[in-house]
């Protein structure tokens, strides 16, 4: 069963739009990401599910009951929500165990235990007598996480709860808690605008823009199989070579004819559905283009970036358009040298050509 669905959402701050026909489902113990731009209303989002705002049109369902609609709407505190926040906002007066307890009705030796549990879940055993400023970072927002899973809730949203901290810990800090929520059992809707987070927590991930889902998938289907030309933008790094629709349907470009054509947005439209000579763009990724000295193919080194185990070279191809292409980093080649490349696509993504994207 759905733990939750939004259904066709949109709310508004006096005349702003922020949500604007949202819809998603999340499914028991997944982890939902909403990924998108400063503003573009994650929070609001949010907020909506929790039950601080009311939608202005459309339905919230929880397991299946509206919470939200043109006749309901549940109160936050009847909702079994938990929220882990950007600033992990414990109480400095309170212990680690104190903090975790806060939120329980009972404080019988049953709470104790279910603290420690809690405290032996976020990795943080035998530490419940300590204060939150004598905790790091990374420990304050597990204590936090803790918190707001002592209550059991159905779910949990998490409003980039790893911001305030540094790179690495971020990195790891963000699998723990995908761990943790998957032992837990508990649903969760993670909010970020870093795409690698997105990556590595969610099972599903939602690119908003302008108050709305473009598209609600898989990791792997956003980066690959991107279902607009924002979000093959907003993804991962890429580049989008000028190509043409044949007759038997397979788009032709100058690296070649190209099988498996998995036509996305056209307008709306399927690509294989434009006639033959339609111009279009496929959408090749990095790790699309692969180095092989012995390949046909020559294209020449514009730029290159270490990345340590490889280089992201872009590439000049015979007509002047470029590529991006990743590449084991002993193959350490200098810019303006000639390098073979070939194309490992197992499909690919074409959009009808946008002289306006181009420009
Ligand atoms: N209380 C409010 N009153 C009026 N407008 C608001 C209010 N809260 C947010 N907004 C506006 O709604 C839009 C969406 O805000 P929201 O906080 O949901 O964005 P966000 O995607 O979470 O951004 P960020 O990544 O910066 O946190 C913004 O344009 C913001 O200015
Ligand atoms: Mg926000």
């Amino acid at each position: 069963m759905a733990i939750l669905e939004l259904d066709d959402v949109s709310f508004t701050y006096g005349t702003h739009r922020v949500v604007d026909g949202l819809s998603l489902t999340l499914e028991e113990g997944e982890i939902g990401c909403l990924l998108g731009a400063s503003g573009c209303g994650k929070t609001t989002v949010l907020r909506l599910i929790m039950g601080f705002e009311r939608a202005h049109a459309g339905r919230i369902l929880l397991r299946g009951e509206a919470v939200d609609d043109s006749r309901h709407h549940l109160p936050p505190e009847k909702r079994r929500i938990g929220m882990v926040f950007q600033d992990y906002a414990l109480f400095p007066h309170l212990t680690v165990a104190g903090n975790i307890a806060f939120g329980l009705q009972e404080k019988s030796a049953l709470a104790e235990r279910q603290v420690a549990r809690l405290l032996e879940l976020v990795g943080l055993a035998g530490q419940g007598d300590k204060y939150p400023h004598e905790l790091s970072g990374g420990q304050q927002q597990r204590v936090a996480l803790a918190r707001a899973l002592a209550p059991r809730p159905h779910l949990m949203l998490l409003d980039e709860p790893f911001s305030n901290l540094d790179v690495e810990l971020r990195e790891r800090l963000s699998l723990e808690v995908r761990a943790i929520l998957k032992e837990a059992g508990t649903a969760a809707i993670l909010v970020t605008h870093d795409q690698h987070e997105a990556f590595a927590v969610a099972d599903r991930v939602g690119v908003m823009r302008a108050g709305h889902i473009e598209q609600w998938d898989t990791p792997w289907n956003l980066y690959h199989r991107p279902a607009t030309r924002h979000v093959a933008d907003f993804v991962g790094e890429g580049a989008f070579l000028a190509g043409h629709i044949q007759a038997d349907g397979r788009v032709a470009t100058e690296l070649g004819v190209l099988n498996g054509l998995l036509s996305t947005e056209c307008d709306g439209a399927s690509c294989a559905l434009l006639p033959a000579g339609s111009p279009v763009e496929v959408l090749l990724r990095p790790d699309d283009v692969v180095h092989d000295d012995g390949a046909a193919l020559r294209a020449t080194i514009l730029a290159k970036a270490f990345r340590g185990a490889e280089f992201l070279y872009t590439l000049e191809l015979a007509s002047g358009a470029r590529v991006l292409s990743l590449v084991p980093s002993h193959h350490d080649h200098a810019i303006g040298e000639k390098i073979g490349i070939r194309l490992d696509t197992e499909h690919v993504v074409a959009f009808r050509h946008d002289p306006m994207a181009a420009a």
